[in-house]
C-alpha cells in the first residue's frame, strides 16, 4: 500500500491510520493500491486502474445519506429482518463492517452497532469516514452514539465479546455478479483488496451463540446458505436475501 497526502498538515493524521490498523506502507512502484488522504478524506485507488475510481467512505453526502433520507424506513427489507419492524430497536454487532453501509443503514433508525472489520485498509477506509460522521452537524451526535467500529476478526472478537448483542449481522464477501457499472467497478477494487471470505461459514456459529435474539445473513440471491444451514424465515430483494436466524422473539 502507497500512502500519501498532498498536504504535509495531515502526515500526521495518516501516520495515526498506520499505527491504528498496521497498515504495511510501500514504495510508490511497488504497491497495487494506494490510499489518498485529501480534502475528501481517505480515498482508495487501485493504481494500474485508476479508471476504477475511488473508494471512500461518507455518511455524510454519499448515497448512503440520500438513502437515510428517502430509502424506506424500517419497511426496507434489512430492517424487517432484524425486527425493527417489530417495534423494537434491537443492538446489533455487525461481524463483517466493510464500508459500513448497512452499519448505517440500521443506525439511522435507532440501532446501536458495534462494528467489526478485520481488514486494515477497509477498517481505515471506515474509521476515517465514521471521524468525517462524527464531526458533521447534522448528524455528528447520532453516528457518535450509536456507531463504534472494532478493528479485529469476528472469529476472536465474537468469541471474547463482554456483551450480548440482540442481533449478530452477517455479510461476508461473495464472488459478485453485479451489473451495475458503478457498484462493478466498485467492487472491482474492493474485491481485489479484501478477497472472497472463505471462512464465513466458521462464524455463524459463534454468531448463533452470542446473538440473544437472532443472526441476519445477507446473500446474493444466488448463493446458497451460509454454512449449509437452513434460516428459520427470509426476506427477499431484487437481488439479495436476507436468511434470519431465530434464537428468540423479538419483544
Ligand atoms: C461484503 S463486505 C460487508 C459490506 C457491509 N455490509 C456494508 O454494508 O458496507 C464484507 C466485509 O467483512 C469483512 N470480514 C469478513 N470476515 C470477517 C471477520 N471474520 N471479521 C471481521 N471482518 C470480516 C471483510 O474484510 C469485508 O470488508
Amino acid at each position: 500500500m502507497y500512502i500519501h497526502t498532498p498536504f504535509e498538515e495531515n502526515r500526521s493524521y495518516l501516520d495515526t491510520l498506520t499505527k491504528l490498523f498496521n497498515l504495511s506502507a510501500l514504495d510508490v512502484n511497488e504497491a497495487e493500491f494506494q490510499l489518498v488522504y485529501d480534502e475528501l478524506g481517505l480515498q482508495l485507488f487501485k493504481k494500474d486502474e485508476p479508471k476504477l475510481g475511488a473508494i471512500r467512505v461518507d455518511f455524510v453526502t454519499g448515497a448512503v445519506a440520500h438513502r437515510r433520507k428517502f430509502g424506506g424506513g424500517k419497511g426496507q427489507a434489512i430492517a424487517k429482518a432484524v425486527g425493527l419492524n417489530k417495534g423494537a430497536v434491537p443492538t446489533v454487532l455487525d461481524a463483517t463492517a466493510g464500508l459500513g453501509r448497512d452499519a448505517f443503514v440500521l443506525a439511522s433508525m435507532g440501532c446501536k452497532v458495534v462494528l467489526h472489520e478485520r481488514n486494515s485498509v477497509v477498517a481505515a477506509l471506515l474509521y476515517d469516514g465514521l471521524q468525517r460522521a462524527y464531526q458533521d452537524p447534522e448528524i455528528g451526535e447520532w453516528v457518535q452514539s450509536s456507531m463504534r467500529l472494532e478493528f479485529g476478526s469476528s472469529h476472536d472478537l465474537l468469541a471474547q465479546a463482554q456483551w450480548r448483542p440482540d442481533v449478530v449481522y452477517l455479510d461476508p464477501m461473495f464472488p459478485h455478479r453485479e451489473k451495475s457499472a458503478q457498484v462493478k467497478k466498485e467492487m472491482r477494487v474492493f474485491q481485489d483488496l479484501v478477497g472472497n471470505d472463505q471462512d464465513a461459514d466458521t462464524l455463524l456459529p459463534f454468531a448463533l451463540q452470542l446473538a440473544s435474539k437472532r443472526v441476519v445473513v445477507k446473500r446474493p440471491d444466488y448463493a446458497g446458505f451460509l454454512n449449509d444451514k437452513t434460516p428459520s424465515m427470509q426476506i427477499k430483494t431484487k437481488k439479495n436475501r436476507f436468511d434470519v436466524y431465530v434464537n428468540a422473539a423479538m419483544k
